[in-house]
C-alpha cells in the first residue's frame, strides 16, 4: 500500500460519520446524473415507458434504475468499453454509478429541490443548425400485431450533385419509432415498392428492396446527430430519394407517426465518404459461408477483407437481424500490430447503431480486416423469432439473417490520423464489471394480467424472483415457467409501479414494472 491510499484510509476512517451524512441527494448529484443520461428515452412520450422528469419519479423507479445501472444494462450502449472506446459514449462513470447507489441506500434523499437543474423538456425538433433539406414523410397511423418495418421515400429534389455533411432522423412519435435506417437511392425501384403498396411506404425488412439503395445513416433513441469529420461528406446524386425504413414495435393501436429527417450538405465538392460493408456474409468476405444456421444449433462465421489501399475510416456499424449473439471487428496491420474496431458482446437488434471513432483511423493498404459472428439458433435464445426453432439463412426478411459490418471510409491523406472526433475527457468507467444489456426482456408495460420474461430460459432452475412495491416491500407473487418463458400472473396486485428483483449466483437484475 502506497503513502497516499493509507492517507486515504485514515481520512476515510476518521470522516466515515460525516461521509455518511453526505450520501448523495437527488437535486445535485442525481437529477444530473439522470437528466444528462436518461431523459433522451426516459421523458413523457419518450421511446421508453416510464419518465424519470422531477424527484417524485426518480425516487418511484429507484430501486429499478440502481439494478439497472449497477448491471449497466442502462443507459443502453452495446459496445463493450473494455474492447476500445468511442466518440460521445452513452455510458455512465463508475462514480455515477457509485452515486446512484449510495443515494438508494441512503433512502432517497431529495435535498434542497431548488438547487436541482431544470426538467428536460422532450425533444421536438433537429440540433442541427441550418439543415439544407427537411423531409418529412406523410402521417402514418401505426397499427400493428407484429413488428413492421416500413420504407418511405422521400424525394430530395436537389437538382445537382450535393455532400452529406450532417444527419439527423427525428421520430414524429418517439413512443412508437424504434429505430430508423436512412437509405439513398436514385433508382425508381422504390418508387414502385411504394406505389404498389396502398398504404403510405412500403413494408421492407432490412434493406429497401432495391439494390442500389446506399445507407447513410442509422438512427435509435438516444443517437446525436451523425456528423462527417471536416471536409469529408457523402455524395448526394441529383434526382434522388431518401428511403427512411422505420420500425415499428408489435402491438401498437392506431398511434400516427410522421418522422422526419434533416440534412445538412454542402454545394462544393468534398472529400467523398463512403459507406461499405467491407465485412460481409458473401464470398469472398465470408470465409466459412454461406451463412446457414440450421435449427437448434449455434454457429460462427468469420468475415475477412484484405484493404487495397490506404484508407482513413471514422465510424462503424455492425449489422445482423434477430438471432446474432455477438459480433466483433478488427484490422490486422501487420502482426503483433492489431486495431481494434469494435465488440458487441451481446448483440440485440434493436439497439443497433454508428459508432465513430474518438479520431481518425488510418488503415494502411495490406491490412487485413476481420470480422467475427455468432448465431444462437435455439429455443434457448429469447430472441429467436421462431418457436420452435427453424433452419435460417441470409435474406432480408425479419426471420433471416445478415452479416454486416459497415466502414465509414475516405481514401487516406496525410494527417488524417490526427484528425480528433470526440474533445471531451472520456468517463472514468468501472473495469470489475462486464457489460450486460437486454438478454432479459419483460413485457408487456405496463401490464394488467401476465407479465412475461424471457431470456431466462436456460437460467430458470437458478433464478429467484421477487416482487417489490416502491416503499420496498416484498410483495407476494406467483410465477410459472410455460415452456418458454416464465408468466408471472399480477392479476390481483393493486394498479401501481413495482419492480422485480431476478437474482442468481453473482447476478441480480431490477425491472420495472407497472401494473394497470
Ligand atoms: C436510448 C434510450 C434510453 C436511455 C438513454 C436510457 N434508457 Fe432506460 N430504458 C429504455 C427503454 C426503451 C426501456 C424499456 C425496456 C427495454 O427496452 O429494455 C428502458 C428500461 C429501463 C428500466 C427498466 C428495465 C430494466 O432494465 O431494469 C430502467 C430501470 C431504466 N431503463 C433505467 C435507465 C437509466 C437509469 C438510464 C440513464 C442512466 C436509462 N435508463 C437510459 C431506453 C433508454
Amino acid at each position: 500500500m502506497n503513502l497516499r491510499r493509507l492517507f486515504t484510509l485514515i481520512l476515510l476512517a476518521v470522516t466515515g460519520k460525516q461521509i455518511q451524512a453526505q450520501s448523495p441527494d437527488w437535486a445535485e448529484k442525481i437529477a444530473p446524473i439522470l437528466y444528462t443520461n436518461c431523459s433522451g428515452c426516459h421523458i413523457e412520450g419518450g421511446i421508453a415507458p416510464m419518465s424519470f422528469t422531477g424527484y417524485e419519479a426518480a425516487k418511484t423507479y429507484a430501486y429499478s434504475i440502481k439494478g439497472a445501472t449497477q448491471s449497466k444494462s442502462m443507459p443502453p450502449w452495446p459496445a463493450d468499453p473494455q474492447y476500445r472506446r468511442m466518440a460521445h459514449e452513452k455510458l455512465l462513470s463508475a462514480q455515477e454509478i457509485q452515486d446512484i447507489s449510495d443515494w438508494v441506500d441512503a433512502g432517497m434523499p431529495s435535498g434542497d429541490t431548488t438547487k436541482a437543474p431544470a426538467a428536460p423538456s422532450p425533444k421536438t425538433g433537429s440540433s442541427i443548425l441550418n439543415a439544407n433539406l427537411k423531409l418529412k414523410m406523410p402521417d402514418y397511423k401505426v397499427k400493428t400485431s407484429n413488428d413492421e418495418y416500413r420504407c418511405f421515400v422521400l424525394p430530395t429534389g436537389l437538382s445537382a450533385d450535393k455532400f452529406l455533411t450532417e444527419i439527423e432522423v427525428v421520430p414524429g412519435n418517439y413512443s412508437v419509432v424504434h429505430h430508423v435506417l436512412v437509405f439513398h437511392d436514385t433508382s425508381k425501384v422504390p418508387l414502385q415498392l411504394d406505389s404498389a403498396d396502398p398504404n403510405p411506404g412500403y413494408l421492407g425488412f432490412g434493406g429497401t428492396g432495391s439494390s442500389t439503395s446506399k445507407m447513410i445513416g442509422v438512427w435509435v433513441p438516444g443517437q446525436d446527430p451523425f456528423q462527417m469529420p471536416p471536409g469529408m461528406g457523402i455524395k448526394l446524386e441529383k434526382n434522388g430519394y431518401i428511403i427512411l425504413q422505420v420500425h415499428y414495435p408489435a402491438n401498437i393501436q392506431d398511434v400516427t407517426d410522421s418522422s422526419k429527417v434533416y440534412l445538412k450538405y454542402s454545394s462544393s465538392a468534398l472529400r467523398e465518404v463512403g459507406i461499405a460493408p467491407a465485412l460481409n456474409h458473401i464470398a469472398p468476405s465470408l470465409q466459412n459461408g454461406p451463412l446457414y444456421i440450421p435449427a437448434n444449433q449455434k454457429k460462427d462465421f468469420t468475415s475477412k477483407y484484405t484493404v487495397p489501399i490506404d484508407i482513413s475510416i471514422f465510424a462503424v456499424a455492425p449489422h445482423m437481424h434477430l438471432i446474432g449473439q455477438k459480433i466483433k471487428a478488427f484490422g490486422v496491420v501487420k502482426p503483433g500490430d492489431t486495431n481494434k474496431f469494435i465488440s458487441i458482446p451481446q448483440w440485440d437488434f434493436h439497439w443497433q447503431r454508428t459508432y465513430t471513432f474518438t479520431k481518425v483511423q488510418k488503415i494502411p493498404s495490406g491490412t487485413v480486416l476481420w470480422g467475427n459472428a455468432s448465431y444462437d439458433n435455439t429455443s434457448g435464445n429469447p430472441l429467436n423469432p421462431n418457436k420452435p426453432p427453424k433452419a435460417v439463412s441470409l435474406g432480408e426478411a425479419t426471420t433471416d439473417e445478415m452479416m454486416l459490418v459497415y466502414f465509414w471510409y475516405t481514401l487516406y491523406q496525410n494527417g488524417d490520423e490526427n484528425m480528433v472526433l470526440d474533445t471531451t475527457q472520456p468517463k472514468n468507467l468501472s473495469h470489475t464489471n462486464s457489460f450486460a444489456t437486454h438478454s432479459i426482456v419483460g413485457f408487456p408495460n405496463p401490464a394488467g394480467e401476465i407479465y412475461h420474461l424471457r431470456g431466462v430460459t436456460n437460467e430458470k432452475d437458478r433464478l429467484n424472483y421477487q416482487l417489490f412495491n416502491v416503499a420496498g416491500k416484498l410483495i407476494p407473487c406467483s410465477w410459472k415457467w410455460n415452456g418458454e418463458e416464465v408468466e408471472f400472473d399480477i392479476r390481483n396486485l393493486a394498479a401501481g409501479n413495482y419492480y422485480l428483483k431476478i437474482s442468481g449466483i453473482g447476478f441480480t437484475k431490477n425491472m420495472a414494472l407497472i401494473k394497470l
